[in-house]
């Protein structure tokens, strides 16, 4: 199949800034797609993370520390931008006003001004493709537990929750860094940092809470500066938002949390949602797996738990009986931005990346958070039309 190469620039060649290098790299992984990424320059602010790029990624014909100069370059087409979050406002606005397409990391903005702006540059570039980047729901699980949603399997809801925990913080003497501080990973602290991942199913199913009651935790105050010093460790550590949904035809409660400090837990993203007739679970702690309870009047409860095959939302060569894994998901959701920039909308599967109005949501829900937090209080949330 013939395949139109989309040329990318990376801002930010951090943690992140490698994923997509490596997608990038195994895209040969994918059958049947007629688009492929080409990372073609990229620009850090600190040359080790450029001289990881120039040692690694062929494609890459130009390097840059001012993404300014990258953004002039007429080659690139598009720009997987991955920063801190104090910088997200002005790089990413800079991006779209360029007229190049963006998939930018979350949260998309420090704070809800921020994001606002970065709306109102898009409202005025309409052309430009931007989303959000959120791979969990590329998982086969989750997609299992998409598709028991669109088919309306559950019945009335019961309640759902959903949530994503690290457990690395809880060890005092980890240096502190960026994510840390609120100057650049923003009031919101793990919210910001997490919270889109928790939040991008419910919103894609419609779920947009009525209200929030918040309870954020700051469990270790102070951390190592890696110079000798002990400093504050300024952000919120682990949030439990609760929440309640109305839709035309459901109301139910709708916990989310997202925590750095949840013992034992390692990149484990979840989703549950019990209803009337199906229960169902998806759990990156257990990836193969997904468990079920479907439910009639008077019969047994009893769970099913089967390990979800390799079935992902873009087909690949691996088998039906192998695991799927987290770089996997990267890769699935690299695809559905390529397959969008490339086919518009008739992309080749129907679940796109998460919209900036999906990030721009999760903003109205923190910031309220924040509020509940501060008073004590539930607050409602307007969502407009
Ligand atoms: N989708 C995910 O699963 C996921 C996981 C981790 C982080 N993130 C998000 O990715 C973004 C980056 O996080 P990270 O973990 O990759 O951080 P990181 O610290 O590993 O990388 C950030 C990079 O940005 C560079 N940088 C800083 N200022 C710059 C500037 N002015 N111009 C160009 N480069 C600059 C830094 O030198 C660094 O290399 C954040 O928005 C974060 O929330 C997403």
């Amino acid at each position: 199949m013939s395949k139109t190469i989309v040329k990318f620039g990376v801002i930010g060649c951090g943690l992140m800034g490698k994923e997509f290098a490596s997608a990038a790299a195994r895209w040969l992984h994918l059958s049947q797609v007629n688009f492929e990424p080409q990372i073609i320059a990229v620009c850090d602010a600190v040359p080790a993370a450029i001289a990881w790029f120039t040692d690694n990624v062929s494609t890459v014909k130009s390097t840059y520390s001012d993404y300014k100069e990258l953004l002039a370059n007429p080659d690139v087409d598009a720009i997987y931008c991955a920063v801190p979050h104090n910088l997200h406002e002005q790089i990413y606005i800079d991006i779209i006003e360029s007229g190049k397409h963006l998939l930018g990391e979350k949260p998309f903005g420090i704070d809800q001004v921020a994001n606002g702006k970065i709306l109102a540059a898009m409202e005025k570039n309409p052309n430009v493709i931007v989303r959000c980047s959120s791979e969990f729901p590329f998982y086969p699980g989750a997609s299992q537990l998409i598709q028991w949603v669109q088919e309306n399997k559950f019945g009335k809801i019961i309640e759902v929750e959903a949530g994503f925990w690290h457990s690395s913080d809880l060890d005092p003497t980890k240096t502190i860094n960026w994510k840390r501080r609120i100057a650049t990973n923003g009031e919101y602290g793990c919210m910001g940092d997490l919270g889109m991942h928790v939040l991008h199913l419910p919103l894609r199913f419609g779920w947009k809470p009525d209200n929030v009651r918040s309870l954020l935790s700051k469990i270790v105050p102070e951390r190592p500066d890696g110079k000798g010093e002990l400093v504050p460790c300024e952000t919120w550590d682990n949030a439990i938002l609760a929440t309640e949904v109305k839709t035309e035809d459901q109301q139910f409660p709708m916990i989310l949390s997202t925590k750095r400090i949840a013992p034992g837990h390692a990149n484990t993203w979840f989703i549950r949602i019990q209803g009337t007739e199906m229960s169902a679970e998806f759990t990156t702690k257990n990836p193969k797996q997904v468990a079920s309870l479907p439910y009639t009047p008077g019969a047994q409860q009893a769970w099913h738990v089967v390990d979800a095959p390799y079935k992902s939302a873009y087909g690949t060569i691996t088998g039906g009986i192998f695991e799927f894994g987290f770089s996997d998901s990267i890769l699935q959701m690299w695809a559905a931005f390529c397959d969008e920039l490339v086919n518009g909308k008739n992309m080749q599967q129907p679940f796109y990346c998460a919209t900036p109005e999906e990030a721009a949501d999760s903003h109205k829900l923190f910031t309220a958070a924040l509020e509940s937090n501060r008073t004590g209080q539930t607050i409602n949330i307007e969502w407009g039309e």
